[in-house]
This record gives structure tokens, C-alpha cells and sequence, in this order.
């Protein structure tokens, strides 16, 4: 068999040795100048004033919710085709997640569908920028106005993406970013809340370490002093090693992104007319961050198709199940099979193919031509009468 190919490979490399071992030169370990660095660097190339680092974008969407005093009794609106953790952050707050169907053609939460679901409970919409396409962020921002809501948006698959001119964050109230090892930059594990507003950016910043007034930093520059704990917080912050990992690869950000859009344009060629295959679509006014990549199975025959490709040894994912049919969100919920139908046809029909800075033109090929191969016995072949007919 040829040489896998695996779903990701990161490209981290010397700079980030390099950078890793000056930071474990620095006596502060935790957070400190680095992540404040980082934190300045990140913000800036996002476009918003600041940006918080925390351990994850899990933790920076549970923190966004504590920050606007979301909690148990209140409601907050998202999408059902997303990673658990955009729901599970609601349930760590303590409030309930409410489901809206996606539109078919993006995956994206619907958001001529919203308002339906608003009740005197709902306090946020948290939106999802599936794959890297961003939600439509100018009718999603009127709309919570009118209703006087949050918007704190999943903005784990799209630093780089755009939309009708907005960036991630600038028409929510904040964006949530992941730097999971799979993301397009990495520190294994890691997430930033970015803002506008710097009184909250100052809160978030308590809020990470317990609702503590100093930090170990501040005990460097300013010697011991009396901390207070003003209100509850969680234990989010990210250390100046993870920081440290993360800065050089902001300089390669916009590089890889024009890679991972090269190879989507490439896949798109390849795969646009196959039958028994389609593609989201990308909006117009889009910048689409090419987070994923993934293609739409037709006649139920997803599962097939991967372990199809995974026997030629190309390694792909499924990005994602509808959650609400998962174990848990059915008993908590209690959604049956159906009830959010756009969902669940894209979540049993997607796969996510390899797409990386490092993959080769010669392994693309291989993973598009294993591709249509691969559907290509679960494509209905008509009779020409038959044809005929539906013309
Ligand atoms: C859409 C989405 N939201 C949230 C998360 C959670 O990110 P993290 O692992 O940094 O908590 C992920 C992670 O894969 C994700 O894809």
C-alpha cells in the first residue's frame, strides 16, 4: 500500500523550539509577558482591540456566558452541527442550549430561523463559523439587538475568515478562538476570547484566574502584595510556554492560510461535478478560512466511503454528527430523530478531507481520485429510459 496520509500534520517547527526554549529561560513559567505578547499580536491580527488567553475555546465560550451573567434559567441559541463543546460550555454555565436547524446548502445556523426560538429565557445566540465560513453576522447582529440578546461566537474554525467586511468579534459581543492541536495555529491546546471592549477584556482577565486581582506576573514586576478575590472565576490561564509556541506561527498565518485555500480550490476542481459527492456552499462576500474541508455524501453511504478511504490508508474525520442525537443531548433534551432534518442529513453525509500546508499535490490527487472511486459504486446509474423521462 502507498504511505498514509494522515487527516493533519502541523508544520511547528525550529522557530518554535527556539521560541519554546527562550521561554524556558524566563523564571515565570505561567502567565506572563509572553502571553501578554501573544495576546497583543493575536488581537491585531484578528482586527479587534484586545484579545484574552485562555486554555481553551471551550473555556472561552464558558467564560464569555459567566462575563454576561448567563446562568441557570436562561436559554442561549445554537446551532445543533457543531463540536459538543459550543454546548457543553452552556451547560457548564449552568443555562440551557437551544437548538436551531442549519441552512442546507452552508451548514450554517440558520439565522432566518432564530427568531422563532426566542422565549423571555433567551439571553445569547452563540453562531458557529462552520468549516471557516462565517455566519451572516449583519442580519444575526440586528436581529439580537431587537431582541436585546448576546452574541458570543464560535470562532474555532476562523481566524482568517471574513465576512461582508466583518472580521470574528467585531459585531459580536466576543469571539472564541481554539488553538487545538488541529487548528490553524497550535499550542496542542489552547483558546483566546478577543473584544472590543476593554473593561470586559480586564474582567475575563480575572475571570481566568479565579476572580483574583493579581497575577504571578504582577508578583514579578511588583514584588509581593495582597490579592483580593473579587468574584468567582475558573482556573483558564494560558502559560507563557503555550504562548510562546504560538507567536511565531502568527507570522506564517496568512501563508498557510493561501495554502489550505489552494488546495481547496484544487479539491473543489476535482470534485465539483462527481456525482454522489457535493460541496457547501461559500456565500458571497465570504473570505472562507479553510478550517475543513468537507464533502457531502449522497445516498446514505457515508460510513462506507470512509472506511473505504481509510483502507487505502488516507486518514479522514467526521466533522460533525448532529449533537443533539448524541446519548447525553437526548437525555437532557430530549430531541428525537428529526427534529433538526438539514442537520442531520449534512451530519450523515459529511466527511472532512486531509487538507494542510504540507499536503503534497501528488497525495491530494491520491485522496480525490480515492475519493470519487470510492462513490462511485453508490451512484444510481439510470436507465437511459428512465432519463429520458425525468428530462
Ligand atoms: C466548533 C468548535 N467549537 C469549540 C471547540 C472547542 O475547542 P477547544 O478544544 O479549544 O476547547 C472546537 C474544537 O474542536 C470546535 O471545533
Amino acid at each position: 500500500m502507498s504511505e498514509p496520509i494522515p487527516f493533519f500534520r502541523h508544520d511547528l517547527g525550529e522557530g518554535e523550539v527556539e521560541a519554546f526554549r527562550r521561554a524556558l529561560a524566563d523564571p515565570i513559567l505561567t502567565t506572563g509577558d509572553t502571553v501578554a505578547l501573544f495576546e497583543r499580536r493575536f488581537a491585531a491580527e484578528v482586527g479587534r482591540g484586545h484579545a484574552v488567553a485562555v486554555t481553551s475555546c471551550t473555556g472561552a465560550l464558558h467564560l464569555s456566558l459567566i462575563v454576561f451573567g448567563i446562568g441557570p434559567g436562561d436559554e442561549v441559541i445554537t446551532t445543533p452541527l457543531t463540536f459538543i463543546a459550543t454546548s457543553t460550555a452552556i451547560f457548564e454555565a449552568g443555562a440551557t442550549p437551544v437548538l436551531v436547524d442549519v441552512e442546507p446548502e452552508t451548514g450554517n445556523l440558520d439565522v432566518a430561523r432564530i427568531e422563532a426560538a426566542i422565549t423571555p429565557r433567551t439571553k445569547a445566540i452563540i453562531p458557529v463559523h462552520l468549516y471557516g465560513q462565517m455566519v451572516d453576522m449583519r442580519a444575526l447582529r440586528a436581529l439580537a439587538d431587537r431582541h436585546r440578546l448576546r452574541i458570543i461566537e464560535d470562532a474555532a474554525h476562523c481566524v482568517e475568515g471574513r465576512r461582508d467586511g466583518v472580521g470574528p468579534g467585531q459585531l459580536g459581543d466576543t469571539a472564541c478562538f481554539s488553538f487545538y492541536a488541529t487548528k490553524s495555529i497550535t499550542c496542542g491546546e489552547g483558546g483566546a476570547i478577543v473584544t472590543d471592549d476593554e473593561a470586559l477584556a480586564a474582567r475575563l482577565r480575572r475571570l481566568r484566574l479565579h476572580g483574583m486581582t493579581k497575577a504571578a506576573a504582577d508578583r514579578q514586576r511588583e514584588g509581593y502584595q495582597h490579592w483580593d478575590m473579587t468574584e468567582l472565576g475558573w482556573k483558564y490561564n494560558l502559560d507563557n510556554l503555550q504562548a510562546a509556541i504560538l507567536l511565531p506561527q502568527l507570522d506564517r498565518l496568512e501563508a498557510n492560510w493561501a495554502k489550505r485555500s489552494a488546495i481547496a480550490a484544487e479539491y473543489e476542481r476535482r470534485l465539483l461535478n462527481v456525482p454522489g459527492l457535493s460541496l457547501p456552499r461559500t456565500r458571497p462576500g465570504v473570505r472562507h478560512a479553510r478550517h475543513l474541508f468537507p464533502v457531502w455524501i449522497a445516498n446514505d453511504k457515508r460510513d462506507q466511503v470512509v472506511g473505504a478511504l481509510q483502507s487505502r490508508g488516507i486518514s479522514v474525520m467526521v466533522n460533525y454528527r448532529a449533537i443533539h442525537l448524541l446519548s447525553y443531548f437526548q437525555k437532557t433534551l430530549g430531541h428525537a430523530p428529526g427534529a433538526f432534518p438539514n442537520a442531520e442529513r449534512i451530519g450523515d453525509a459529511t466527511l472532512s478531507l486531509p487538507m494542510y500546508p504540507a499536503l503534497l499535490p501528488e497525495q491530494q490527487a491520491r485522496v480525490a481520485d480515492a475519493l470519487i472511486d470510492a462513490v462511485a459504486p453508490f451512484v444510481e446509474v439510470r436507465a437511459p429510459a428512465e432519463v429520458a423521462r425525468s428530462l
